[in-house]
């Protein structure tokens, strides 16, 4: 890249110039944190810019040196000025980044793909877009096989990619119809199905649950072999929906292990 007179070091002027031609058709990745995810997950990542590379470079010293190298090649340093016209809610870390969306198909690929060693996870029309980034946050750390909505949610709409972490590049993350949704035994969270502490989720178990609003639609219970429930004492009328994902993946790690393995609490 060339010298820049934008107000940062070599590359400057050119990742400027990158990022306003990418702006509307790329990820944003918000934060060093979401740099970094995505980055440990294969992203695509044509632009990065920083108006403190000696800070972001630092940080990855001490919370991620695994991809410090990768960090220090592609982020440009611009003044603070310039990277807030760009990005408006700049992260406190005064990191962002443009990567490059998952194609479709590849996703598909991956859902319809068997044998399956992890579950699927369903969101039937989900509402709340902060709801729907920790649910995908979630499967990633589980090493769930992706996450699937339905309905008019956009499970990459930036505040959901924000809620998400940078961890949509771990798992897949797609919008299907009821009608498309991977094959493998479906299992439906209600309160009042079967309890699931009796039961072993299997690794290619389509996991469903229901909007905040309303719960499971009737096609999707038409769609599911099991209805299952979260213990739940009597007069609480439900948990939150990203909750109890956190539940239900956990219920089956703890009878299966994640497909990629945990080797412990990550920052
Ligand atoms: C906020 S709840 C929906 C509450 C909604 N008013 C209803 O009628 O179901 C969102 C979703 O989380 C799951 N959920 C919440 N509490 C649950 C429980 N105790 N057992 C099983 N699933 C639960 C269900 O999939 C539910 O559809």
């Amino acid at each position: 890249m060339s010298g820049t007179d934008e107000g940062g070091g070599p590359g400057t002027a050119d990742a400027v110039r990158g990022w306003r031609e990418l702006a509307g058709t790329s990820v944003l990745l918000d934060g060093f944190h979401a740099l970094k995810h995505a980055l440990r997950f294969g992203a695509r990542v044509p632009v990065a810019l920083t108006s403190d590379k000696a800070a972001a470079l630092a940080l990855a010293a001490d919370l991620a040196p695994d991809v410090a190298d990768a960090l220090d090649a592609l982020l440009a340093e611009t003044d603070d000025a310039t990277l807030r016209a760009l990005v408006p809610r700049l992260h406190p870390t005064a990191v962002a980044a443009l990567a490059v969306r998952p194609s479709r198909a590849a996703n598909l690929e991956v859902l319809a793909s068997r044998p399956r060693t992890a579950p699927v996870i369903v969101l039937d029309d989900p509402r709340n877009l902060g709801n729907a980034g920790a649910v995908i946050r979630l499967a990633a750390g589980f090493g769930a096989t992706g996450v699937v909505t339905t309905g008019t949610l956009d499970p990459w709409h930036p505040t959901v990619v924000r809620g998400g972490a940078g961890l949509h590049f771990a798992t897949a993350v797609e919008r299907l119809d009821i009608a498309e949704l991977p094959p493998g035994p479906a299992f439906a969270l209600d309160a009042e199905g079967e309890d699931i502490r009796g039961l072993k989720l299997p690794d290619d178990a389509v996991l469903a649950f229901g909007s905040e609003r309303s719960g499971l639609s009737p096609e999707l219970r038409a769609r599911a072999e099991h209805l299952v429930s979260l213990p739940m004492r009597p007069q609480v009328s439900s948990y939150n929906l990203a909750t109890s994902v956190g539940m239900a993946l956990f219920h089956w790690s703890s009878l299966h292990g994640p497909a990629g393995g945990l080797p412990g609490a990550q920052d």
